[in-house]
């Protein structure tokens, strides 16, 4: 089975759709251990809860970001991690990182890239005045918010929005796009072909109702 390592900064509302997803079956994968840079991160509570290993590993304790991405590295192998999945990890990983994982980084971005990359897309995508936002999952590369994507899913923006009220849509949108794209992977149902990535045994009829419409 599918070994997965989840990096997390925050919250880890992403991180808990996704222990729901393995514990109902809908992602088939185990979760090896859940790293966290930042040692007050809630997810670490919301992994523990489930009994889930746990990992801080603090970027400020390392001169170098290779230095830092190294020991995620020694982490991830040591836990003999398959797939890594970024759910609101704040930091970039570099390419010796990204080498040793080829194709198998997974990242969650709020805003339907290659529009608004970066920190403060869905802030950004908001002061423009875009009337779909919504967020992107995607394999990641060695540019920031850039890789092949996986799922989309769109957000209608209304007239009466703060920029809060559309975060917390999208992030809900967010709960629904992260898992099933881990299942995809998990089931082996994703293939990446220049830069596209095509996706099996589903039937993507229903992938609008699902991913535009009810989000
Ligand atoms: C999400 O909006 C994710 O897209 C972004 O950071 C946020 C993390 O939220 N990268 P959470 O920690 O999963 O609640």
């Amino acid at each position: 089975m599918i070994k997965i390592g989840v990096l997390i900064s925050g919250s880890g509302s992403n991180l808990q759709s996704i222990i729901e997803a393995v514990n109902n079956g809908s992602i088939v994968a185990e979760i090896a251990l859940v790293i966290s840079n930042n040692e007050e991160a809630y997810g670490l509570t919301r992994a523990e809860n489930y009994g889930i290993l746990t990992k801080v590993i603090k970027h400020g304790d390392f001169g170098q970001c290779q230095e830092f991405d190294q020991e995620l590295l020694r982490v991830l192998k040591e836990n003999r991690v398959d797939l890594v999945v970024l759910a609101g990890f704040m930091r970039v990983l570099g390419a010796a990182f990204l080498a040793a994982f080829p194709d198998r980084v997974i990242n969650i971005h709020p805003a339907i890239l290659p529009s608004f990359p970066g920190t403060h897309g869905q802030e950004q995508a908001f002061d423009y005045g875009v009337k779909l936002a919504g967020c992107t999952v995607h394999f990641v590369d060695e540019k920031v918010d850039h890789g092949p994507i996986i799922i989309q899913a769109a957000v209608p923006v209304l007239s009466n929005d703060s920029e809060d009220c559309l975060g917390a849509r999208i992030l809900r949108c967010e709960h629904k796009i992260f898992p099933r794209a881990l299942a995809l992977y998990c089931a082996g149902n994703l293939r990446i072909e220049d830069r596209k990535v095509k996706i099996s045994g589903v039937d993507e009829s229903a992938l609008e109702d699902q991913f535009l419409i009810s989000c």
